[in-house]
């Protein structure tokens, strides 16, 4: 019996390419689809190379952002997958469809939630000058980066200047740090789930159980 995830994204995509290394074709697990709401999202040559199946749904592609959810949630139904991953997707989905696939979609945030949720959370941290940073997988819910947190994982930041002095280089290199965890606690978080290791606490939705994975 095989796992499947279909992985949702927007852009570079190498939380994507984590899950191809690290754990599609392993286990039971297989990605068996990439939809990215940009077709030039550069993640969908990431899939094809690895002979995954990808589709693109743009809004401006479609009447408005409900139509376009729903033919990615026909698009994905078709793919049959067990878990949705929405990894780097930067748009807010529509409650229609989180309700369609509802306590299957997880999401990646680079950030200690609930503390700087939304778009630019590294910016957002480097800006207050926080001194410990993190990554956040979490089930997705209507709000944004709102849903009860599965993974979270801590690192401390190097002083940094000003965000508005600082080179693109610089912030590049913060950035690695962000995507150094992520690429481990995705791939953690994807194998929790499919080995059922995972569960919502009956008695408060919030909570989540983790069975350690040793
Ligand atoms: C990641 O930092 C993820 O946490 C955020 O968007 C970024 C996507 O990076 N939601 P990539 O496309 O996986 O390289």
């Amino acid at each position: 019996m095989s796992f499947k995830i279909a992985v949702l994204i927007s852009g570079e995509g190498t939380n994507l390419q984590a899950l191809l290394d690290s754990v599609h074709g392993r286990d039971g697990i297989e990605v068996v689809a990439v939809a990215a709401s940009r077709a030039d999202a550069r993640g969908l040559e990431r899939a094809r190379s690895a002979g995954v199946e990808t589709g693109v749904f743009a809004v401006a592609d479609h009447p408005d952002r409900a139509a376009r959810d729903r033919a990615l949630a026909a698009w994905l139904d078709e793919r049959g997958p067990d878990l949705l991953v929405l990894a780097g997707f930067m748009e807010l989905l529509t409650p229609a469809f989180i309700r369609r696939f509802p306590g299957r979609i997880v999401n990646i945030h680079p950030a200690l939630l609930p503390s700087f949720a939304g778009l630019r959370a590294i910016a957002q941290a480097l800006e207050y000058g926080v001194r410990i940073a993190g990554v956040t997988v979490h089930f997705v819910d209507e709000g944004m980066d709102s849903g009860p947190i599965i993974l979270q994982e801590a690192f401390e930041l190097p002083y940094h200047r000003d965000i508005e002095a600082m080179s693109e280089r610089e912030i590049e290199e913060v950035e690695e740090l962000f995507h150094e965890v992520e690429h481990r606690l995705l791939p953690r978080a994807v194998r929790l789930i499919a080995a059922g290791r995972v569960s919502v606490d009956p008695d408060n939705p919030r909570l989540v159980r983790v069975e350690p994975d040793g």
